[in-house]
């Protein structure tokens, strides 16, 4: 059965905040990265969750990319919403910033793509909504996620 679509406002979660401390670093004394890709994949397993009604587990990340390094005091403030859906599996884009909860003044750390597949009570990948692209910007992630998409299949092939 053909589910209505959602648009990715329903989904997106628009600011997950974390306070870096000292015990979050690194031996160069900035943010530790394996804490940052973390706090990305339970962002972006939130708006899968949200998308699709159901449990989700990560299948791929395809794309990590540190921009920037982060520091003790600052605050990380993410973001993530869906770019696009297929049969079972979603496509979220994550933004990073690193902020200086003082002045409000913000950069861009970290950006991410994930894809979550969505399962049944039985485990088995299931049905999810299709994204309805509502503004310009989401209309270009959704026409790249296809693309994206196509690549890690590639990727998936390959390894297997
Ligand atoms: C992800 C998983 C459920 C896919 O199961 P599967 O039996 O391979 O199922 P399928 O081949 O039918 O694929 C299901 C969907 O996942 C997508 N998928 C699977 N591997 C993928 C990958 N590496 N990259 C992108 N999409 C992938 C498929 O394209 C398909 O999408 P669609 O239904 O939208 O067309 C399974 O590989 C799994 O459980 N992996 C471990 C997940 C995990 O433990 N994550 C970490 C903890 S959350």
């Amino acid at each position: 059965m053909t589910q209505k679509g959602k648009t990715p406002a329903e989904s997106a979660v628009e600011q997950n905040v974390y306070k870096i401390f000292p015990n979050d670093l690194n031996s160069k004394h900035t943010v530790f990265g394996g804490l940052v890709m973390g706090l990305c994949d339970r962002t972006a397993l939130i708006v899968a969750e949200r998308h699709s009604g159901h449990n989700c587990v990560t299948a791929a990340v395809d794309s990590l990319t540190f921009l920037a390094p982060a520091h003790s005091g600052e605050t990380l403030v993410v973001k993530a919403s869906v770019n696009r859906a297929w049969r079972s599996s979603m496509e979220i884009g994550v933004h990073v910033a690193a902020e200086n909860s003082f002045q409000g003044d913000r950069r861009h750390v970290v950006s991410a793509y994930l894809t979550f597949v969505a399962l049944d009570d039985d485990g088995s990948p299931t049905d999810v909504p299709p994204v309805l692209p509502e503004t310009e910007t989401e209309r270009l992630r959704f026409d790249a996620a296809d693309e994206r998409r196509a690549a890690r299949l590639a990727m998936r092939a390959a390894q297997k």
